[in-house]
């Protein structure tokens, strides 16, 4: 029986999940409600936080999973990517625990266990598998050969797909993070009534920037015209006016602009690569609409589709804690003098 205690604290989450043999037995998060009122994470409270909710978060882990740290096998922590001072919180309590438990220590990259959410319950997908991982930080197509060998073939060349939510949601004068606003108002709307443009990028790679500013644009000109035209500049008032009568349908459409660019990307990495077991997974794989077009598009090219559950979509400890898991299968294990680190080579 191989027992793994897993922590993530990569940006404004703390997290822990006890796994025994792959199957979760605890998942615990704790948001982080401080950054609300910026409009934004704020890097030094969120450390700040961390290091307030990490031991209690860690102890009702084990109590919900009804496990006792002698017990644990292995410890894993997100050693990278994400904010510095808040992987430095989790990465330290890890290895302090590590080396008081005498017990080894797993080191994981937060993007490939959002991927490897995708192997926590049943049904699995069968490898070589394709992977449209969409999160505040990152847009990626992976293409995952086992659960320890896995590559990046595609990814987004500005803004995130879940920066693109957030952004448009400010735009609109939404709280942070947006994202789950707009899909909240998008219910309602018509994502036919306004027209956002597609970006031609070539490859597998993605753009979102020219998306962001015809939004802007479109809202500067009270929906006249998403193009930049001076004549047409709408008043701080008729803007605020557009918005508070069209919200479910500018929503909508935002909505449906950014889903359509994320799946006719993965659909033609998908007829390329001849690969048809596809999964999602990241933060903005919990969009309501991402999930129904995916499963559509799925059905229509008879591929095997696999979405991870919500609480595994957001950040979360299971992923990291499954992660581990493989990793200890494989004795992938880090020492002492690990470092967490910002930005990660895969
Ligand atoms: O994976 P995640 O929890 O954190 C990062 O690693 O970045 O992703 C957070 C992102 C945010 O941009 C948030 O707005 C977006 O996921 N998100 C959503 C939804 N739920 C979360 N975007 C659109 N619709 C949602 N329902
Ligand atoms: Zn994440």
């Amino acid at each position: 029986m191989t027992t793994i205690l897993a922590i993530e604290s990569s940006c404004d989450e703390t997290a822990a999940s006890v796994c025994i043999d792959g199957r979760i037995l605890s998942n615990y998060v704790a948001n982080q409600k401080v950054h609300e009122q910026y409009g934004g994470v704020v890097p030094e409270l969120a450390s700040r936080a961390h290091m307030q909710n990490i031991v209690p978060v860690v102890d009702a882990a084990l109590k919900t999973a009804d496990c006792r740290l002698e017990t644990v096998d292995a410890i894993a922590f997100t050693q990278s990517p994400g904010l510095i001072g808040s992987l430095l919180v989790g990465g330290q309590f890890a290895k302090s625990l590590a080396l008081a438990l005498n017990k080894p220590l797993i080191a994981v990259h937060h993007m490939q266990a959002h991927v490897l959410a995708n192997l926590i319950g049943e049904p699995k997908p069968s490898f070589p598998f394709l992977c449209l991982t969409v999160s505040g930080g990152h847009t990626q197509i992976v293409l995952c050969e086992s659960p320890t060998k896995m590559k990046v073939i595609g990814e987004t060349i500005d803004d995130a797909a879940g920066e693109a939510f957030d952004k448009s949601a400010k735009l609109l004068g939404l709280p942070y993070p947006g994202g789950p606003l707009i899909d909240k108002y998008a219910q309602q709307g018509d994502p036919n009534r306004f027209k956002f443009p597609e970006p031609q990028i070539p490859g597998f790679n993605f753009s979102f920037s020219g998306v962001k500013t015809s939004i802007l644009y479109f809202l500067q000109n009270a929906g006249k015209s998403n193009i930049y035209k001076t004549e047409f500049m709408a008043t701080e008032e008729e803007k605020k006016k557009f918005i508070q009568n069209n919200l479910a349908d500018i929503c909508a459409s935002i909505q449906h602009r950014i889903v359509t660019i994320l799946l006719n990307k993965l659909k033609k990495t998908s007829i390329e690569t001849g690969i048809t077991d596809i999964c999602i997974a990241g933060g903005v794989s919990a969009n309501s609409q991402l999930r129904i077009a995916f499963e559509e598009l799925g059905k229509k090219l008879k591929w095997r589709t696999f979405v991870p559950a919500f609480e595994y979509c957001t950040d979360n400890a299971a992923m990291i804690a499954i992660t581990g898991y493989y990793k200890y299968l494989a004795k992938d294990f880090a020492d002492l003098s690990f470092s967490s680190s910002a930005r990660a080579e895969w």
